[in-house]
């Protein structure tokens, strides 16, 4: 029995926090702490269990963090604010010798590139201190690389061929809106393509590749080709790959906003003088659309997210897709969320609890197919995503 501190009170944060109450065995004493307090607190009402409570914290700043793990005492602190903020609470973890976990790899402010160099450098830092910090556990990253190392366990000798296919066939009923922090999403979604094959990363035009791909009790859906972040790791941890993709479906709606806020340059990062006083385009838009938080109530749909693998099992070609559907209004019934929060706040919750139960052990920073991938999808479905498995069907790709 263990106490959590989580950092972040969006989206996610409140599926984090509603599934560490809900795993009792593991997590004795929750402490939910963001910048804007009454977002916690508003997650506290809801929740109402004497085990959850809540602090206003500026994870920016790492002395505010250490003096916050020093008096809660955590045995491990769950990363669910921004990209920005990893470095900062990866400090205040080595400094006062707690578990750390998160679910995006560090982005620098006034720079759209992501990538792990910047966490994988804390790795021999962690490792003399003898913590652990589990990167990118939400679900892609997080349960993608966790699928596709279940796969390399039990179904392959070799992995060679891997596309990851996420699709969100839900609607909120908002003319556009994104499922998790705008800033991060948009910045994601306009940077240039990319994709590993035959030893080199190849670099396409931003969402110039796109193929209809058929989702399971989805049907066909446009998906488009994006450089996602477990594509580095999985490229890194996953040995033979010949080439590995990631597709996300975009409906033209929202491709069509997109492509206008960026034209007339509300997408852009560097700040523009208003009125005297400095401003970020891209943080203002921001602030004028929905919270992720707020899609919840009226989401209708699925979303199915998943690995298409080919490689080599006892000498012969070989296929596996491993998948989860999630239901938008199942997750908003449960927690009041929608269902991109869930799939990220689940997983996060999880991988706490695998290092927590001693499942996942180790000193050091790691990606998530690193780990053992068996306790943790023994318990997923358990936790509200089951998973499936199809054995050489037929894959969307050659
Ligand atoms: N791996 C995956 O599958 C996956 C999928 C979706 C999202 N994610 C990641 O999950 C994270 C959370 O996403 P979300 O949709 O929950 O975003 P969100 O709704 O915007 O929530 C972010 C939260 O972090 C807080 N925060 C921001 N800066 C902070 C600081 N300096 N100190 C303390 N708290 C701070 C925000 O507080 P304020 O409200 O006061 O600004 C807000 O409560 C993001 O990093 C996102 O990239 C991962």
């Amino acid at each position: 029995m263990s106490k959590v501190l989580i950092i972040g009170a969006g989206g996610v944060g409140n599926v984090v926090a509603h599934k560490c109450v809900q795993a009792a065995e593991t997590f004795s004493e929750v402490l939910l702490a963001t910048r804007t307090r009454a977002k916690a607190d508003s997650i506290a009402a809801q929740i109402n269990s004497p085990r959850l409570t809540t602090a206003r914290l500026d994870a920016d700043n790492v002395a505010e963090t250490v003096a916050l793990i020093r008096s809660f005492q955590p045995a491990i602190v769950i990363n669910v604010a921004l990209p920005y903020q990893d470095l900062a609470i990866m400090d205040a973890c080595l400094e006062t010798g707690v578990h750390y976990l998160d679910t995006a790899n560090y982005e620098p402010p006034h720079l759209a590139k992501f990538e792990y160099s910047w966490q994988w450098a804390y790795h021999d830092r962690f490792k003399e201190r003898g913590i652990i910090a589990v990167l990118g556990c939400g679900f892609d990253p997080g349960v993608t690389g966790i699928f596709t190392a279940h796969a390399l366990k039990h179904h392959f000798d070799e992995i060679h061929y891997l596309d990851i296919i996420d699709c969100n066939a839900g609607s909120h009923g908002q003319a556009f809106a994104t499922n998790f922090n705008p800033e991060i999403n948009i910045r994601e979604i306009t940077q240039k393509g990319r994709y590993y094959e035959n030893g080199s990363w190849i670099e396409t035009e931003p969402l110039s590749i796109h193929r209809d791909v058929t989702y399971p009790h989805i049907g066909p859906r446009d998906s488009y080709l994006l450089f996602h972040e477990e594509l580095e790791s999985l490229v890194k941890h996953i040995p033979h790959l010949k080439r590995a993709r990631f597709w996300m479906t975009f409906s033209q709606q929202y491709i069509t906003h997109l492509r206008v806020l960026e034209n007339v340059g509300m997408t852009r990062i560097d700040p523009v003088v208003y009125e005297g006083k400095e401003i970020v385009p891209l943080q203002f838009l921001k602030a004028v659309l929905p919270e992720p938080s707020s899609l919840g109530e009226n989401y209708e749909g699925q979303t199915s997210i998943g690995c298409q693998i080919r490689g080599i099992k006892d000498g012969k070609e070989k296929t596996y897709f491993i998948y989860n559907n999630c239901d938008h209004a199942v997750c908003y019934r449960e927690v009041k969320a929608q269902a991109i929060s869930y799939t990220t706040g689940v997983p996060a919750m999880l991988g706490a609890k695998m290092v927590l139960d001693g499942k996942w052990t180790g000193a050091g920073v790691y990606n998530v197919e690193q780990f053992n991938p068996d306790p943790f999808l023994a318990e997923l479905g358990g936790y509200g995503l089951p998973w499936h498995e199809e054995v050489n069907g037929a894959l969307a790709f050659e």
